[in-house]
């Protein structure tokens, strides 16, 4: 591990990105290198990663129910809260790189940038759930809306929104990526699977 770079110590990275970015892959890959490594390693996704985290998520992601956007921002912040309660927080205490497929940054990007509620509340809202809690190092999987919708097989409440919802999704993530560049790694990901992993173990200072 290089601490010198420049993301040297950080322990809770945040994979995010639109729909059929590869974030779930990426994460498992990185996961997988760090234990071949030696690290230990906790691997979770959001809205999810507990038994309660699941039950809000199955509200979230099913269809055929309308949530409103502040009740939806609400359900993420209290699947997250749960999260960083069980999981994150005692993980991170001991020392244990934590992996996180999607974080508060997807609701910045979603309920903020898609459904135009306003960030500054939005961030408010996340920083109560997360106690303060945000992940060290942002991987934004840069990707064409169209080109990661094309990628799903099928999907859910917020995948199924029209392509329009998907683009100003992620123009917020390339304005929260500019405006936060100490915190942020920006990867292709239209790039195969085996580069992309690449990039990112060496934006992270795992290799060289
Ligand atoms: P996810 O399970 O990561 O789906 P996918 O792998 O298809 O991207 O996320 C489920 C959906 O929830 C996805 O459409 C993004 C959305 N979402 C938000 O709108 N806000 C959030 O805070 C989070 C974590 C996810």
């Amino acid at each position: 591990m290089d601490d010198r770079s420049r993301f040297g110590g950080a322990r809770y990275v945040a994979f995010e990105g639109v729909e059929g970015a590869g974030k779930s892959t990426i994460a498992r890959r990185v996961a997988d290198f760090l234990e071949e490594l030696g690290e230990r390693v906790v691997l979770v996704r959001e809205p999810g990663g507990t038994e309660v985290g699941e039950r809000i998520r199955d509200i979230l992601l099913t269809t055929g129910h309308e949530v409103a956007p502040r009740a939806e921002a609400a359900l993420f912040a209290a699947s997250r809260a749960q999260l960083i309660a069980e999981t994150v927080s005692p993980a991170i205490a001991e020392g244990v790189w934590v992996l996180s497929d999607r974080t508060a940054y997807s609701s910045l990007a979603y309920q903020a940038g898609g459904r135009g509620l306003d960030i500054g509340e939005v961030f408010a809202l996340n920083d109560i759930a997360l106690a303060g809690v945000w992940p060290d190092v942002v991987v934004l999987l840069r990707v064409e809306p169209r080109v990661g919708l094309e990628r799903q097989s099928g999907g859910d409440r917020i995948g199924n929104e029209e392509t329009a919802f998907h683009e100003k999704v992620a123009a917020a993530f390339d304005d929260l990526a500019a405006s936060e560049p100490d915190r942020f790694i920006v990867v292709d990901a239209s790039a195969p699977v085996d580069d992309v992993v690449r990039a990112v173990l060496a934006e992270l200072g795992i290799v060289r």
